[in-house]
């Protein structure tokens, strides 16, 4: 695309500010950044002020309880294993996300959650994976979700760490898509003068950016079934786990996810339920008063909590329109230039367009909520401090034995 082309388009869409530094620019820069003008999708700007659908009839869905889980472990566990063993399962580490709240520069994954010792988040997960692979007589073939931004630094600290001892060729990296990120009045920012600003474009992307990156033909090749796919920030994640993928085969389910019991109305956590019949997750903000406090027994009606960490069957999944998936905004704190300057506001500032993996669940047949003891498998780390923070999550870890 040539200036004269780009500024026509931008003026069109409403984006001339792009090219407000043109002028300054060497031969080199014009050229980068008439190339990301041309490469941004900037369809995504249609999505603000976009007034989503109002949702349906909205029910509970009926969890597999602790009680049902651990009467049934025996037969759960030997068929998960035995799924496993046949190499039919798949896990994939969702580690594209920018971890703004965490303010940490590095991928998340790679943060010390050790205090006298290194302990990243990583090389947990890949611990983790190494002991299902060890129970099953054989290692699972694990794809990681990177974003441009930190695919570099991910790869690099997995070579360092010699895969923290998991088999290398089972292990596939790929980059995940992005999006172009606005202000709030919808102007896309600039990263650099030369450089349209653009952020990963949310976890639900996954699948579209595994297949554009031609790794469906490893799914193909490894004769994988099922996929478990799971966030990077909750370190006491638990891949692959045998009773939760035979509890899913067992009921017949095309889709599952590990649920934890929320206790308390007011707890901000999004909740699998049924929309209009069907398996949806519903955010805290949508629930009205009288759904978030309803119980039976004294226990809470709606209370399957999410914790990012599916189990989705690929059949299924190939039936889903995955490139369609709605775009999200989230108000973030965006770097960016202004007036010549880069500027770091310390409030949100702007959006990014994100897919979200929830989407995919809704889009699904079924879902079996299976719950999972809470401080036994989920300490998320998405705060510097307070709540879902570091300093959580080290306790919850020592809670279960391990030394920090
Ligand atoms: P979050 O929604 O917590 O986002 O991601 P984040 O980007 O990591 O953190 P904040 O909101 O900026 O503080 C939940 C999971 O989804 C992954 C993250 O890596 C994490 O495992 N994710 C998120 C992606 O893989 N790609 C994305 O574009 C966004």
């Amino acid at each position: 695309m040539d200036y004269t082309t780009a500024k026509k388009y931008l003026n069109e869409i409403g984006q001339e500010q792009l090219l407000e530094y043109y002028g300054e620019l060497t031969g080199e820069e014009r050229e980068l950044l008439l190339k990301d003008i041309e490469s941004a999708d900037f369809s995504v700007l249609k999505n603000i002020g976009r007034v989503s659908e109002p949702r349906g009839r909205i029910e509970p869905l009926k969890p597999l309880s602790l009680e049902e889980i651990r009467k049934n472990s025996d037969i759960f566990e030997r068929a998960g294993l035995k799924l496993l063993s046949e190499g039919k399962v798949a896990a994939v580490l969702l580690a594209g996300g920018q971890g703004t709240r965490l303010g940490f520069d590095k991928p998340k994954g790679m943060y010390n959650i050790g205090v006298t010792r290194p302990l990243p988040i990583f090389g947990l997960h890949m611990r983790n994976m190494l002991g299902v692979a060890g129970r099953a007589g054989r290692a699972f073939p694990v794809f990681i979700m990177t974003s441009r931004a930190n695919n570099d630094d991910t790869v690099g600290f997995f070579e360092e760490n010699n895969y923290f001892g998991y088999p290398k060729n089972k292990i596939f990296f790929f980059v995940q898509d992005v999006a172009p990120a606005c202000s709030t009045d919808g102007k896309v920012y600039l990263e650099k003068k030369y450089r349209v600003l653009t952020a990963p474009n949310g976890n639900g992307g996954w699948y579209k950016s595994l297949i554009s990156c031609g790794l469906d033909r490893v799914l193909e090749r490894e004769g994988v079934e099922w996929v478990n796919v799971c966030g990077v920030d909750n370190v006491l994640q638990s891949f692959c786990d045998p009773l939760f993928i035979g509890a899913t085969v067992a009921g017949g389910y095309d889709c599952s996810a590990k649920i934890v019991r929320k206790e308390l109305p007011g707890e901000n956590v999004g909740l699998l339920c049924k929309v209009d019949g069907k398996p949806s997750v519903i955010e805290y903000y949508e629930m009205d008063e009288a759904l978030k406090n309803e119980r039976e027994n004294g226990k809470l009606v709606y209370c399957n909590g999410i914790t990012l960490n599916y189990l989705f069957s690929l059949k299924a999944l190939k039936e889903v329109d995955c490139a369609n998936f709605p775009y999200h905004l989230a108000k973030k704190k965006i770097a960016h230039i202004e007036n010549g300057v880069e500027v770091h506001p310390s409030e949100p500032c702007g959006y990014k367009f994100e897919t979200l993996v929830v989407d995919m669940v809704n889009a699904m047949k079924n879902c079996l909520p299976f719950e999972v003891e809470r401080n036994k498998e989920f300490a998320p780390v998405k705060n510097a401090e307070g709540a879902d923070s570091v300093e959580t999550a080290r306790a919850l870890l020592k809670e279960n034995g391990f030394e920090l």
